[in-house]
């Protein structure tokens, strides 16, 4: 027998996602296909998870725990990474999970749109648990059956230090890539513009073809010019091409491309229009800006989520 034979192996990231949607499938796919099954946390129950992923369908084993009381402390209590992917909407419902979930060396890994993961987040958990911010730049789709599809390869970035090498640790050779970022902000606040830009789609009811407008083009290019001068009252300085790039982007887009906020709203659920595009008015208020198409936008899109009537 050989001396690393010996050698004690450390013991493998206990790793849970809460909130295994379609971002969260993806997570949990990835994990589980290398080798590192995470636990499960969720609202609606579920034996398990499926991924299409082309022609190829990964079934991660559940179950998906739904009470409180089947966290098992001995089993899944103080986990090490806790990848969090419900919707911004959902994060206040979601939080016991975290308080029953993370330790002192817990690092919570927010797979959300918007810029303020931290913030929101940060509140419902202990002190000492880091939260860990990422963008997730790729789409997955919940499909009719209950599987999820992954439109594109699976990509996060996160912040550069000690807590984003744990995350690309877990994360180390499973279909999922994780770039480690020295300027996250920016990144943020490029995917933050982007999706700011999508609620144009939520508003019309429409999917990125209605970008070939010229009339919308020129509303949505004045819009993320917006965005970009709070980006830069934020410390943020985009490119000056951005607002051009993002336009370009969508209207070379295949016609049928949709996005979440579209999706939530034709199926009736709370849309994530404060953290897609309520934040950039807010921001702007805080700087004494003014953002007179991010007001117009946030206004529709809240009222279009919350109503009344
Ligand atoms: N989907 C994409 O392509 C995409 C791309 C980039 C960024 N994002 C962002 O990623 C985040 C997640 O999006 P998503 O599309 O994955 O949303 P989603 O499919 O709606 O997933 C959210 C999951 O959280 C669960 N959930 C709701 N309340 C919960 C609670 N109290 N406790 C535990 N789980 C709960 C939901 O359960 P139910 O099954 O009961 O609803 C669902 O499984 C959002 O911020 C979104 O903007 C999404």
């Amino acid at each position: 027998m050989t001396a690393s034979e010996h050698r004690p192996q450390p013991a493998a990231p206990r790793v849970a996602v809460v909130g295994p949607g379609a971002i969260g499938t993806t997570i949990a796919a990835a994990l589980h296909a290398s080798g590192r099954t995470p636990a499960l946390y969720g609202r609606t129950a579920r034996e398990s998870l499926e991924l299409l992923v082309g022609d190829a369908r990964i079934s991660v084993p559940g179950p998906v725990r739904t009470r409180l009381e089947e966290v098992d402390t001995e089993v899944d209590g103080r986990v090490d990474v806790v990848f969090l992917s419900v919707k911004a909407t959902q994060i206040g419902a979601a939080a016991p999970w975290l308080r029953a979930l993370c330790g002192r060396d817990t690092v919570v890994c927010v797979l959300q749109n918007g810029v303020e993961q931290v913030a929101m987040v940060s509140p419902h958990v202990a002190e000492g648990v880091t939260v860990l911010p990422s963008v997730v730049w790729f789409p997955a789709q919940a499909q009719h059956d209950g599987s999820v599809r992954l439109r594109g390869d699976a990509r996060l970035t996160v912040p550069a230090g000690s807590d984003a090498d744990r995350i690309a640790a877990v994360l180390d050779g499973t279909l999922c890539t994780v770039e480690v970022s020295a300027d996250f902000p920016a990144m943020a606040w490029r995917k933050l513009l982007q999706n700011a830009a999508a609620g144009l789609m939520a508003l019309t009811g429409r999917r990125a073809g209605v970008f070939q407008r010229d009339d919308l083009a020129d509303l949505t290019r004045a819009y993320l010019q917006e965005c970009a001068e709070v980006a830069l009252a934020e410390g943020v300085a985009l490119d000056a091409g951005v607002a051009d790039g993002i336009l370009a982007g969508f209207r070379s887009a295949p016609a049928d491309l949709s996005t979440s906020i579209l999706t939530d709203r034709e199926a009736g659920r709370p849309l994530e229009w404060d953290v897609r595009n309520g934040v950039v008015s807010r921001l702007a208020a805080r700087h004494g800006i003014r953002t007179p198409v991010s007001d117009l936008v946030a206004t529709l899109l809240a009222a279009t989520s919350d109503g009344p009537g």
